[in-house]
């Protein structure tokens, strides 16, 4: 069983990346990029690589969106502005404005050419933009919330790679089990350490234990500091959501237990959900969480299990902003004919 693939935004910093990646895994035997520029460039350098998927180009006129998506069975959404300190904005917030707009389009289109696809979104503020592509597929009635997932897989990644490096051994990096729960951006993002199936040193003081906290909450800062003006995470990027398309495309192919954090709408899983939310404290729609996947997207939310003291302020602290960063996502659609 092998799958067709859709990248929206497939020429960007993330895009291209995400595209050798999903070109390179046996699973994708279709490969469709869509962007507003240079997509048949990017299509024709990656289709000279010697791995099976047929990969094409699309650009919006005579109805490239349309034919990128007809036929997809995972979507996934790099399109958007990324962070770029001076020029643009502080804060994944702030893409808001450019990026809302982005998402509803794309959205609108995978809910009339591919509504039963996979849908994972990339593009900051992930907090807002599902809720978008949720309250597109709800007014188009073809919403199914085991389908769509905000794509929180780079805070795992940052935190796999900080625990190993603070166990001196990067070789581990990969193989280490920690979730990372809540949302995507700053206080909203929860890594679990006391989780790991790698512990931390049992005398790792409690104040270094918060600076990794703080270092995985604004590793996205740490990026586009360095970057100085050139934008934000997109290597790490590709590689991490290349890693969770990965997932959920073995998933689709009837791989049993396979779980990742992801950011997913609390009904895709009723009691899941409903355990979420009291676990949380709060009657929240949204939440990342871990989450089993299956031939139908979400199968299970998982329970965020045993908290430690410290975990469990960082998830009353997160629950506020993510309540504000949901319910812009849903009140932008709202008024919306569409
Ligand atoms: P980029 O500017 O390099 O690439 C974005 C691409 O989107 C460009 O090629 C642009 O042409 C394209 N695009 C713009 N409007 C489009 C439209 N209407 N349809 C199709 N394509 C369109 O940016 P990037 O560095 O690749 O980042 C992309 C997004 O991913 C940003 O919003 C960024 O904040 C976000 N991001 C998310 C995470 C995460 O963990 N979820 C991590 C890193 C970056
Ligand atoms: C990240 O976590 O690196 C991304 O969300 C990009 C950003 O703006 O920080």
């Amino acid at each position: 069983m092998s799958f067709k693939a859709v990248v929206l935004g497939a020429a960007g910093g993330i895009g291209q990346p995400l595209s050798l990646l999903l070109k390179n895994n046996p699973l994708v035997k279709e490969l469709a990029l869509y962007d507003i520029v240079n997509t048949p460039g990017v299509a024709a350098d990656l289709s000279h690589i010697s791995t099976p998927a047929k990969v094409v180009g699309y650009l919006p006129p005579d109805d490239g969106l349309k034919k990128a998506l007809t036929g997809a069975d995972i979507v996934v959404i790099p399109a958007g502005v990324p962070r770029k300190p001076g020029r643009c904005s502080d804060r994944r917030d702030d893409l808001f404005k450019i990026n809302a707009g982005i998402v509803r389009d794309l959205a609108t289109g995978i809910a009339t050419s591919a509504p039963k696809a996979a849908v994972l979104v990339i593009s900051n503020p992930v907090n807002s933009t599902v809720p978008i592509v949720v309250e597109v597929f709800k007014k188009h009635g073809v919403f199914d919330p085991k389908k769509i997932f905000g794509v929180t897989t780079l805070d795992v990644v940052r935190a796999q790679t900080f625990i190993a490096e603070v166990l001196g051994d990067l070789s581990l990096a990969s193989s280490i089990n920690v979730p990372v729960v809540g949302g995507h951006s700053g206080v909203t993002i929860v890594p679990l350490f006391s989780q790991s199936s790698h512990a931390l040193p049992s005398n790792y003081a409690s104040s270094d234990l918060q600076a990794l906290t703080t270092r995985v909450q604004f590793g996205g800062d740490e990026v586009v500091k360095a970057k100085d003006g050139a934008g934000s995470a997109t290597l790490s990027m590709a590689y991490a959501g290349a890693e969770f398309a990965e997932k959920v495309l073995r998933a689709l192919k009837g791989e049993k237990g396979i779980v990742a954090p992801t950011f997913v709408h609390l009904s895709s899983d009723k009691s899941g959900g409903e355990t979420i939310k009291k676990e949380v404290g709060k009657d929240i729609d949204y939440f990342s969480a871990p989450v089993e996947l299956g031939p139908e997207g979400v199968t299970k939310i998982l329970s965020l299990g045993k908290l430690t003291d410290s975990e469990k302020a960082l998830v009353e602290a997160a629950v506020p902003e993510l309540v504000v960063s949901i319910e812009k996502g849903v009140s932008f659609i709202a008024p919306s004919k569409l």
